[in-house]
């Protein structure tokens, strides 16, 4: 397996995701929780003073928190993706959102910051879609930018079962890892699986979301660190 290959199709597919999005004005008073994940970012933004969303993509995930919650003053998003980062500062720009900063940048970027920098720290939908050893090197960044008793919010796409695989014609490069047209899509475990790669983090919820109606359910897992 190519590391650098896989990495830089995924900058580029995600890039060209992004370029399709135009930044608009959020009405602030419309964000309500409609299912488990908007309540796992409420959970985030009245628990955290501060947050890194890892991978954050469009953003929304720290939008939600910090309009739903109480307490978030400070969020940083940082994303592999021009486009994505133009998206969630505009976004920001036109919602009058405060605290709230977004970076491009990969686990390098992770690697520059100090220990224990942030009192929550969400990723959703990053780990099962990159390189096992760019996972590697991000999971143990989080477990040294979370304070101790830090909440971390994780979210997977649902877990790919065989039947699931065949039908849409993943292609499978590594045991556990599945590609969809060339670009790395999958790296497939189940919650529990993923959950023992948090070493020192407790359970503190999980649950399910329906992303796609009546399909597979994606799943939302917050952890603590232990103190
Ligand atoms: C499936 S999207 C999820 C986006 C967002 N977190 C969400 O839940 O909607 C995966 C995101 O991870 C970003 N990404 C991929 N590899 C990355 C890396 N090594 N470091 C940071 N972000 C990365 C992509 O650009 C993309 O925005």
């Amino acid at each position: 397996m190519n590391v650098k290959k896989l990495n830089s199709d995924l900058q580029n597919y995600w890039n060209n995701m992004f370029k399709k999005l135009k930044p608009e004005k959020i009405n602030l008073s419309e964000v309500k929780v409609k299912n488990e994940l908007d309540e796992a970012f409420e959970f985030m933004g009245n628990n955290a003073r501060s947050i890194l969303d890892i991978g954050a993509g469009s953003g929304y995930a720290l939008f939600t928190a910090k309009i739903l919650g109480t307490k978030l003053s400070y969020g940083l998003g940082i994303d592999t993706s021009e486009n994505a980062i133009r998206f969630a500062k505009k976004t920001c720009e036109l919602s009058k959102i405060k605290g709230l900063n977004f970076e491009v940048g990969n686990e390098s970027y992770l690697s520059k910051l100090e220990n224990e920098a942030f009192d929550g720290i969400i990723c959703s939908n990053v780990l099962d879609v990159i390189p096992e050893e760019t996972s590697k090197q991000i999971i143990a960044d989080i477990a040294r930018l979370l304070k101790p008793n830090g909440f971390l919010l994780l979210k997977f796409n649902f877990y790919l079962t065989k039947d699931l695989i065949e039908r849409i014609k993943m292609e499978r490069i590594e045991k556990n890892v599945f590609t969809l047209n060339g670009i790395l899509r999958g790296v497939n475990y189940t919650t529990e699986e993923w959950i023992r790669k948090f070493k020192k983090f407790k359970v503190v919820k999980q649950s399910e979301y329906d992303r796609i109606k009546s399909g597979p359910k994606d799943r939302v897992i917050l952890l603590q660190k232990q103190g």
